[in-house]
């Protein structure tokens, strides 16, 4: 596993450091609230494990699975909900927990169901952000990492569901994805 990795480019100390940050910054701006917290699943669910963890003050958490259409590697914009919220949204404050943030398309989506379930505040926090790569207006409240148009594997991310279970983020070999 670790033989198909490129290059690490944040390892689990790191990562570990930022997501401590991210929990704190959280804990500080929903002091007095109770936020609905929600696990974008598969990718999000260490990072969700782990910053849960960080978080100070009382939250619930809940879990949605969305697909995307397209291949593997990029995404086509056409959302789906796989696994629906067990609680309802209406009136609550609603923090997103996602792993990474490429073109946008799947958080716009998920934002914009949310509001029309009457939400009353939707936030985003993404541990990785590819800037880079945005096709639609859209910037996390909080955000991990900035990292360069890459395929990123590890700490949840998959190719092809592999490699999720590595405790860092790195670059999967390009061998990888032509011998499949
Ligand atoms: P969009 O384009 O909707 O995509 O912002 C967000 C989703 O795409 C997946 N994604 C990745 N998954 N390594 C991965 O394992 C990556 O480098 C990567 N870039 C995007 C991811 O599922 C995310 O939720
Ligand atoms: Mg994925």
């Amino acid at each position: 596993m670790q033989n198909d990795i490129q290059e690490v480019l944040y390892s689990e100390e790191q990562i570990q450091l930022k997501v401590r940050e991210l929990g704190a910054a959280v804990s500080r701006d929903y002091e007095g609230r109770n936020p609905l917290v929600i696990c974008v699943l598969k990718g999000a669910f260490i990072f969700m494990a782990d910053l849960s963890k960080n978080i100070t003050i009382p939250i619930e958490l809940d879990f949605m699975a969305v697909s995307s259409y397209g291949n593997s590697t990029r995404s086509s914009g056409e959302v789906r909900i796989v696994k629906d919220l067990d609680n309802s949204v209406e009136g609550r404050d609603i923090l997103i927990v996602e792993d990474i943030i490429d073109s946008g398309l799947t958080l716009s989506y998920l934002i914009d169901v949310l509001e029309r379930r009457n939400a009353k505040s939707v936030r985003v926090v993404a541990l990785f952000d590819k800037p880079g790569r945005r096709t639609v207006d859209l910037n996390a409240d909080y955000t991990g990492f900035s990292i360069p148009d890459a395929f990123v594997v590890g700490y949840g991310l998959d190719y092809a569901e592999h490699y999720r279970n590595l405790p860092y983020v790195g670059i999967l070999k390009e061998e990888i994805y032509s011998n499949r």
